[in-house]
C-alpha cells in the first residue's frame, strides 16, 4: 500500500496541543490497518516563525509542499504578535487559494451523549454538512483606502463571484446532496441586501438545480437561516454557502451540537491537482492555550476526513475512517471528556483514549 506523505503544520496556540492527538490517532490507524504515513513537520504559519522571519511562511512554501498528498493543519492566529489579517492571509488563506481548495466541507452532527444547548434534540436531529465556498466571494484583498486619516476617508472591500467559482461549489453541493438519503439542499442567500452578488448566486443555483431533478432544494436569507439552525435544525441536510456565510454557519452549527471543539473541516481540491488541507473549524483559542485542556476531537475528526479522502473509496481506508469515528463517538458518549463538554479530562487523556480504541478496532 502506498505511503501517504503528509505535511504537518501545527501553527499557534491550541493547534500545537491538539495536533499531537491527531497524529496519535493516525499512528493507531497505521498499527491497526497497516496504512502508512510519512509525516513531515513544518514550523511555518506560526507567530514564532513570523517573529524570526517577518513573514508567516518561507518564499518557497508552494514548491516545498505542493507534492505532498495532504496537509494536516492545527490552527493559526496569535493577534498579540501578528494582526489576524496578516497571519491568515500569509498562511491558511494562501493554502486554500493557491492549492485551489475550493470546497470546505464541514460536517455538523449532534453526537450521542453530548449535551447540546437546544432542548429535546436527539442524535440524528442535527446531522448536516456545510459546503462552504473556499477561494473567493467575500474573502478578497481587493479594495483599498483613500483620503486616509481625513474626514473624507473611504474604505472599500470588494467581493468576487465568478461563474466557475459559484458553479463548481453548487455542483459539488448538489452531488453531496444527491448521495445522501434525504437528498435535500439548502442555499444561503442575502439577495435582498446584497443586490448584485447574491441574486447572481441564486440564479446559478436555479440553473444548477435543473441538472438534479431528484434533489429537493430551497434557499434562505442568511439572517433567517441562522435562526432556523437554532429553531429547526432537523430541516437541514446539505447547506451550501458563500465563503463568509459558510464561515459563520460552520461555527453556529457546531455550537448547536454542544461545542466548537469537535467540529472538523476538509478543505478540498477535489481534482487532486494539489494537496487538500484538513483542520479543525476552530482557531488557536488564546484564552485556553497552554493549559492542555482543549478538546482534541475536532483535530482527530479532521484527521479521519483526511484518511477517507486519501483512500478515495479504498475499503481499508474506509474501515479506518469508520474506526476513527466510532472511537470518537465512544469517547464522547462514555468519556473521557474535556471541559467544554463538562468533563475533567485533559487533551492528552482524551487523545490517548481515542487512539487506544482505534487500535482495538482492527
Ligand atoms: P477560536 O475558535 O480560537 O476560539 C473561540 C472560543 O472557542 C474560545 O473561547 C475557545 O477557548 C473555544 N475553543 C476553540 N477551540 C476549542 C477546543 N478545541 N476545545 C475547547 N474550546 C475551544 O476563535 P477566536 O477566539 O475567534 O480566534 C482566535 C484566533 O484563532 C484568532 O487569531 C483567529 O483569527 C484564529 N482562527 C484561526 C482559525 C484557523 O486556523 N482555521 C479558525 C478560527 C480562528
Ligand atoms: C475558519 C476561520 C478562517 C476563515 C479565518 C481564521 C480566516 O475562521 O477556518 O473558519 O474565516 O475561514
Ligand atoms: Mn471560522
Amino acid at each position: 500500500m502506498k505511503t501517504h506523505r503528509i505535511a504537518v503544520i501545527a501553527g499557534d496556540g491550541i493547534g500545537k496541543e491538539v495536533m499531537p492527538e491527531g497524529l496519535r490517532a493516525l499512528e493507531a490507524v497505521s498499527q491497526a490497518f497497516g496504512i502508512q504515513f510519512d509525516f513531515k513537520h513544518f514550523d511555518w504559519s506560526s507567530a514564532e516563525f513570523y517573529q524570526k522571519h517577518g513573514q508567516m511562511m518561507p518564499d518557497d512554501w508552494f514548491e516545498t509542499i505542493k507534492d505532498f498528498d495532504a496537509i494536516l493543519f492545527g490552527a493559526v492566529g496569535w493577534p498579540d504578535i501578528v494582526p489576524d489579517h496578516i497571519s491568515l492571509w500569509g498562511s491558511l488563506l494562501k493554502f486554500r487559494r493557491e492549492f485551489d481548495q475550493y470546497i470546505n466541507m464541514r460536517p455538523v452532527r449532534l453526537m450521542p451523549g453530548v449535551p447540546g444547548p437546544l432542548a429535546n434534540k436527539q442524535p440524528g436531529d442535527i446531522d448536516f454538512v456545510v459546503v462552504r465556498e473556499n477561494t473567493e466571494g467575500e474573502y478578497t484583498n481587493l479594495g483599498g483606502k483613500i483620503f486616509e486619516g481625513t474626514d473624507r476617508e473611504v474604505v472599500i472591500q470588494e467581493s468576487v463571484f465568478t461563474r466557475i467559482g459559484v458553479d463548481r461549489v453548487l455542483k459539488y453541493a448538489f452531488d453531496v446532496a444527491q448521495s445522501r438519503p434525504k437528498k435535500h439542499l439548502s442555499s444561503a442567500t442575502k439577495s435582498n441586501g446584497l443586490a448584485i452578488s447574491m441574486p447572481y448566486w441564486d440564479e446559478r443555483l436555479e440553473q444548477m438545480a435543473q441538472h438534479y431533478p431528484d434533489v429537493r432544494w430551497d434557499k434562505h436569507h442568511i439572517d433567517i437561516m441562522t435562526a432556523r439552525f437554532v429553531l429547526q435544525p432537523e430541516q437541514f441536510d446539505v447547506v451550501v454557502a458563500s465563503n463568509l456565510f459558510g464561515d459563520i454557519l460552520s461555527d453556529l452549527g457546531p455550537a448547536c451540537t454542544g461545542t466548537v471543539g469537535i467540529a472538523p473541516s476538509a478543505n478540498l481540491n477535489p481534482e487532486r491537482h494539489f494537496p487538500s488541507l484538513f483542520e479543525p473549524v476552530h482557531g488557536s483559542a488564546p484564552d485556553i492555550a497552554g493549559k492542555n485542556i482543549a478538546n482534541p476531537v475536532a483535530m482527530i475528526w479532521s484527521a479521519a476526513l483526511m484518511v477517507e479522502f486519501l483512500g478515495a473509496g479504498d475499503a481499508t481506508h474506509q474501515a479506518a475512517y469508520d474506526a476513527m469515528m466510532q472511537a470518537i463517538e465512544q469517547s464522547l458518549e462514555q468519556g473521557p471528556r474535556t471541559a467544554d463538554l463538562g468533563g475533567q479530562a485533559n487533551t492528552t487523556e482524551v487523545g490517548k483514549a481515542i487512539a487506544a480504541q482505534i487500535e482495538k478496532a482492527a
